[in-house]
């Protein structure tokens, strides 16, 4: 079959090139990046490398200034310096003296304590020197809060105080997760954030919706005739979500500590996953007709009682192993993990949503650290074809399932039966697939790039809404809860398999298995 040719921008020009994109994925309006932690660890690894990909690759087409604020002590000329190595240490690809002359000169930095009133006028002022009205006559100002949780609070009364968020300035603000530890919370920082900010003001960053193919869910379900009348309860016999990483928990011991799975990887990525899975169709790809949709389906997802939390989840932390020939430790010796930790790194459940279109269907989550291999990806499994025509050969028969690998390769294959050649009726499995590497062989866009460029454009549809954050809590918190007050046998499996048995016997007990590819 011939292939489609990829879209215009992805061709290069003469020079060699990326052709630009069309002009409303440009940033044109002036702005003033305000990087919060700007010396911090975070801003070197992620959001300087992001932005200078943006701007080389043009996406950034208009004035700007980025000001660092942060606790060391540094000169405007220092902090450029700083950028730089962030750039060699981070960056795949590096300016040219000339290139870097230019990228540079848009740095500045104010160095000041997050609690000090000073530092905050001096950014007033800053503001006023570098910010230049954009088309609509008005100052476009980005918060970047690039610091722990802790600290946005007081960074956010800063704001507050020293005029950084009125109506002349209008700023957007960016958070990372978490987002608070349960819906409590959840509910006072957004308290203390809408005290200052307008909704429509916040970003809340969930890197998993910058990615490409997770993006493509919501595209490839609505924009397919063909799927969407069977994407229901009719036809969709059961769903699996999979987000299993390979990798421990690194350096970070005393972080997972206090999170643990449920909170780092399924109260957000899982769920954000579910969602786009299962909502209906929004009227138009908008922040908050998008969102709309996802939050409706969150809110029907069935909060599990004690019962079913312990019929219907399953824990686990990972023991000794080996992952690929290495031999890696479990997690209770990972350094600033107590020995006796009951820190779950492994999730599994088995969740309903009642609403009309997936009344009664399954779905089967999991996430894990130190799992076999790494692999996000999804798997709506259709009904079973009524299989008396085949007589005997049925049993071979596989139902149809469709699989969205999101990575770490991305791909959507459709597995469907075909007669096998010869004499006689044998069905024989065999796969449709399209990859995206493969068929758009072009330079694409990290996730936090991504992120970071609807952020400056002023498009939230991408990032997390606080209904959304609260009803992902909603769902977490009883289990999280529960997984408390039960006795947990840790490690119950062992790194580099694919999590406990009970996870295997969650989907068995109902006639499945996980579609692992070994
Ligand atoms: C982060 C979690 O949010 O997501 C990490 O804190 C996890 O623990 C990471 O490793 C996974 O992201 P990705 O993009 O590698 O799947």
């Amino acid at each position: 079959m011939e292939k489609l040719k990829p879209i215009d921008y992805s061709q290069k020009d003469n020079s060699g090139k990326l052709c630009l994109p069309p002009d409303r994925e440009l940033k044109k309006e002036p702005f003033a990046l305000v990087i919060f932690g700007g010396a911090g660890d975070y801003t070197r690894r992620m959001i300087i490398p992001s932005l200078y990909h943006l701007w080389k690759d043009g996406f950034i087409a208009c004035d700007y200034s980025v000001i660092g604020f942060g606790l060391p002590p540094m000169s405007d000329e220092e902090y450029r310096a700083y950028v730089h190595r962030a750039l060699d240490d981070f960056s795949p690809i590096h300016p040219d003296p000339e290139e870097w002359a230019a990228f540079a000169g848009h740095f500045s930095y104010i160095s000041a304590g997050f609690d000090h009133a000073g530092g905050y006028e001096t950014l007033y002022q800053r503001l006023g020197e570098v910010c230049l009205p954009g088309g609509s006559g008005r100052t476009e100002v980005i918060f970047y809060l690039a610091v722990p949780p802790s600290a946005a609070p007081v960074i956010i009364s800063g704001i507050k105080n020293h005029r950084l968020c009125d109506e002349t300035i209008m700023p957007r603000i960016i958070m990372e997760k978490p987002f608070g530890r349960d819906r409590a919370s959840a509910e006072k920082l957004n308290e203390i954030i809408l005290d200052v900010f307008k909704e429509n003001q916040i970003y809340r960053v969930d890197h998993y919706l910058g990615k490409e193919a997770v993006q493509n869910i919501r595209f490839f379900r609505f924009a397919n005739s063909m799927f969407e009348p069977l994407w229901d309860r009719r036809y969709v016999n059961h769903v699996e979500i999979t987000v299993a990483e390979q990798i421990g928990i690194e350096h970070r011991g005393a972080f997972y500590e206090e999170t643990g799975v449920i909170r780092d990887v399924v109260q957000n990525h899982l769920m954000q996953l579910v969602s786009l899975v299962a909502m209906e169709p929004p009227v138009r790809f908008d922040g908050d007709l998008v969102r709309d949709e996802k939050v409706k389906v969150l809110r029907s997802i069935r909060v599990m009682g004690k019962d079913e939390i312990d019929r219907f989840t399953v824990s686990g932390q990972y023991g000794p192993g080996e992952i690929e020939g290495v031999s890696v430790q479990g997690y209770p010796q990972e350094e600033h993990v107590s020995s006796g930790s009951l820190t779950p790194t492994f999730f599994a459940a088995q969740f309903y949503i009642d609403n009309w279109r997936w009344d009664g269907v399954p779905f089967f989550l999991r996430a894990g650290k130190r799992l076999k291999q790494r692999r996000t990806e999804i798997v709506i499994h259709f009904r079973q074809a009524p299989l008396t025509l085949f007589g005997n050969s049925c049993d071979k028969m596989k139902p149809n399932s469709l699989r969205f690998c999101i990575q770490p390769q991305e791909y959507i294959a459709l597995c469907m039966s075909v007669k096998y050649p010869g004499v006689g009726n044998i069905p024989y499995p065999v796969t449709m697939d399209f990859h995206y590497d493969s068929t758009f062989p072009i330079e694409r866009h990290s996730a936090h790039e991504r992120l970071l460029l609807d952020c400056l454009k002023g498009d939230l549809s991408l990032f997390a809404r606080q209904d959304g954050v609260e009803a992902m809590w909603s769902i977490v918190d009883p289990i999280i809860e529960r997984w408390q007050e039960v006795p947990l046998h840790f490690p119950n499996y062992a790194a580099g398999s694919w999590g406990p048995s009970q996870a295997d016997a969650l989907l068995e007990k109902d006639g499945y298995t996980w579609s692992n590819i070994d």
